[in-house]
Order: structure tokens, then sequence, then C-alpha cells
């Protein structure tokens, strides 16, 4: 299968090298906007010459941003080519477009390493979907806030020197915003909501609270009850109504998602018949997501079709049927019934996601401070 590939940074260049290895892929032509000696490909910085290739039956798209990785998808759609892609923001963003595309030009799309990096998580989420009713999938989908918390953990340190010492390691960006304020694990949990339940959620719908608020003070109270904090993506359906959010949430000590540290990622999944299922692995780096890239293109070589489900039913997310315990750090008063304490933080009775987030973002708005973090079960 000749490959038209989009961008040779960290996933493209490992991708490339992979690639080279494997007799049914053949990367024909890469598109860069400079010039790149001793690559066994064409390289070019017109995307037409990829398009209009009737020898190019794929296109990678490993470019990342909206644009212009959108109109570049969905050219090679148009034009009848499969399209892998690593790029959560334009499948999260374009979701609806790219499968309606997919379905009428009949080429394969896929994004596997767009969510849980090197982990075949999506691909193994649509067999189930496929087969059984799942009912919830949670977990660590992203490796930055898990290196920043394991960090805060083991060593004592705070926040803002576990996110320098992240940076510095190359975990975390420049500006970790994406990361550190839960957005990129909601794309994640976008995706993988959307595939497992055969709906499309707008990702407006989905309440994000992340990690940069969370204290060494609150970390050490976790560790006192045994507890370990870690940011979470976790979507559920219950009564045909389905609830999303990312949130800050804690797990007793020895559980596998506890374990979890570093810039690993563990997605678990409940379903009717298969039950609970966990999924473990790297969820980024060049070598995993570039063979999580190269495993969707030998599928396609394969004859592999479509996208991973094609129902794609708009659903609205209501997060006011889902209730959990939580920890509570605030300046402001909390308006919720406390059950106990941990640390300086109150713990609340049940209560929604919907409400315990909009409470979180009235006390930010208002200038205060609060950390939350559910209480796992
Ligand atoms: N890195 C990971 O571990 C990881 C894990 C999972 C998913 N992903 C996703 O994979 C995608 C790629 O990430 P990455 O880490 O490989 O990014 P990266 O290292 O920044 O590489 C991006 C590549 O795309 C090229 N590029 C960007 N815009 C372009 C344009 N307009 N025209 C031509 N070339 C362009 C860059 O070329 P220049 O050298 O010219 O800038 C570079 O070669 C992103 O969507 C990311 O979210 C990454």
């Amino acid at each position: 299968m000749n490959v038209g590939l989009l961008g040779i940074g960290t996933v493209g260049g490992a991708f490339y090298k992979l690639a080279l290895e494997q007799e049914n892929i053949n990367v024909k032509t890469l598109l860069s906007r400079r010039e790149r000696p001793g690559l066994e490909c064409r390289v070019t910085p017109d995307i037409n010459d990829i398009i209009n290739d009737p020898e190019i039956d794929c296109v990678v798209e490993v470019l990342g941003g909206l644009h212009p990785a959108y109109e570049y998808i969905s050219a090679a759609l148009k034009a009848g080519k499969s399209v892998v892609t690593a790029n959560k923001a334009v499948v999260c963003e374009y979701y609806d477009e790219f499968l309606d595309l997919a379905k009428s030009s009949g080429a394969a799309f896929r994004c596997t390493a767009a969510a849980g990096g090197g982990i075949p998580w999506l691909e193994s989420l649509s067999r189930i979907s496929q087969l059984d009713e799942i009912d919830s999938i949670e977990g660590i989908l992203n490796g930055t806030t898990n290196f920043i918390l394991s960090a805060m953990t083991n060593s004592g340190a705070d926040y803002a020197e576990s996110l320098k010492e992240a940076q510095r390691l190359g975990y975390a960006e420049a500006d970790p915003t994406a990361d550190v304020e839960g957005f990129d694990a909601m794309r994640k949990v976008v995706i993988s909501a959307n595939v497992a339940f055969g709906v499309s959620i707008p990702k407006e719908d989905v309440p994000c609270f992340g990690i940069s608020t969370c204290s060494s003070e609150d970390i050490k109270a976790f560790r006192d009850a045994g507890k370990v904090c870690k940011l979470i993506g976790h979507a559920s359906k219950k009564d045909g109504k389905i609830s999303a959010c990312v949130e800050p949430m804690l797990f007793d000590k020895g559980s596998a998602t506890a374990g979890t540290e570093g810039g690993y990622n563990i997605i678990t999944l409940k379903a009717k018949r298969v039950m609970t299922q966990s999924f473990t692995g790297l969820g980024a780096g060049g070598d995993p997501t570039g063979a999580n890239v190269l495993a969707d293109c030998i599928s396609i070589a394969n004859g592999a079709k479509g996208f991973y489900t094609d129902k794609a039913v708009r659903s609205s997310v209501d997060n006011s049927v889902l209730k959990q315990n939580y920890y509570v750090r605030t300046s402001a008063e909390i308006p919720f019934e406390i059950t106990g304490e941990m640390g300086s933080g109150a713990i609340t009775g049940k209560e929604s996601v919907s409400d315990m987030h909009a409470f979180a973002s009235k006390v930010r708005k208002d200038g205060g401070s609060i950390f939350i973090a559910a209480i796992g079960e």
C-alpha cells in the first residue's frame, strides 16, 4: 500500500522508520515545508502531489493542530483515499464530517493513536462495542498530568516544581494548559465515548477540572487516607443518558489505576458481557504512537474499511445522572452536604457531576480557590 505521509516530527519520524521494515507499506511521498535530505521517498511542499497521485492509497496525517490538517484529511477522503491520523484535536472537532466523508467515499478512516498513544484502545473498544453493550469507559488518558501527579505523590514536590521537571524531561509543553486543565483528555474522552456508544457528543458539553490547583497538602492528605490522585476522563451511559467529564479522582493505593505512573495510561471499559477490561501502555512517545499509526495502516492494507463505527447519533451530555462523593478544598462556602474531612478538605455526600463542576467554575469565576477530586469506588 502506498502512503502519503503528512509531517515527519516525533510521530511521523517514528512511523517512517518503522514503515521501512514493512514489505506491504511503502511511504511514497512526504509532505514537508522544508527539505529533508536522505529520505527514501519523494519530498514535496505541495499537498496536491499527494491528493492527486492515483498511486497513493492512504494518507497518514501527523501534522497536529486543526488547520491545515482538516483541509488535508477532507481532501484525501473526498479523493477516495484512506486516512490514518494521530490528531485527536482535528478528529474531535470534525468527527461527524469525517465519518460522513469516509462513509460516502468507502475509504477507511482510522485514528487509533489519537486516544491512548501506543495502546490499541479504540480498536479494542470498537471490537467490543460491536458485540456488547458498553456501560462506561474511564481512565488516565494524559501522560503529562500523570507524570506530574506521580512526581507529587512520590516525592512530595509541589505542583510548580513537578510541572517544571515534566517540562525539562519533555513530558510537558512550554504552554501546558491543554494537558493540565484536562482539555487533551477531554478530546480523547469525546472520541472514546462516540465509538463506545455510537454517538456524537459536543466537546463543549464535557466539563473539565484539571490539576493546576492541586497542592502538596492535598496529596499528603490523600496519602494519609491511603488514596492516590489521578486525572481521569470518564463517560458512561445509563437509561439512555450519557455523562462525560474530566476531573481528578482518588483511587485506593494498590489498585491498578493508582499504580499506573509516569507516562503510562490505563483505560478501563465496563460492558454487560465482557465485564471489566483494562488496557494499559505508553500514552505518548514517537515509537509507541508511530507503531499504533502503522498498525492502522496494516489493518487498512489488509482490507479494513470505514471508521470504527458508522453510528454517530447526535447526543447531548447529561451530567446530572452521575453522582459521586467528592473531596473539596475551597475558600468558598460549600453548598453541599458534608459527610467528613480529609486534611484541609471536606468530603461531600453524593453530588452530581454537573452540580459539582458548576460550583467549581463559579468559585473560580469569583476569584476563589478550589481543588476537587471525585472519590472512586
Ligand atoms: N508526540 C506524541 O507522543 C503523540 C502521541 C499521540 C498523538 N500525537 C499526535 O500526533 C500528531 C503529531 O504530533 P508530533 O508530536 O509528531 O508533532 P511534531 O513533532 O511537532 O511534528 C509535526 C510535524 O508536522 C510538520 N508540520 C506541521 N505543520 C505543517 C504544515 N502546515 N505543513 C507541512 N508540515 C507541517 C512539522 O514540520 P516542521 O518540522 O516543518 O515544523 C513536523 O514535521 C499531533 O496531532 C499529536 O497530537 C502525538
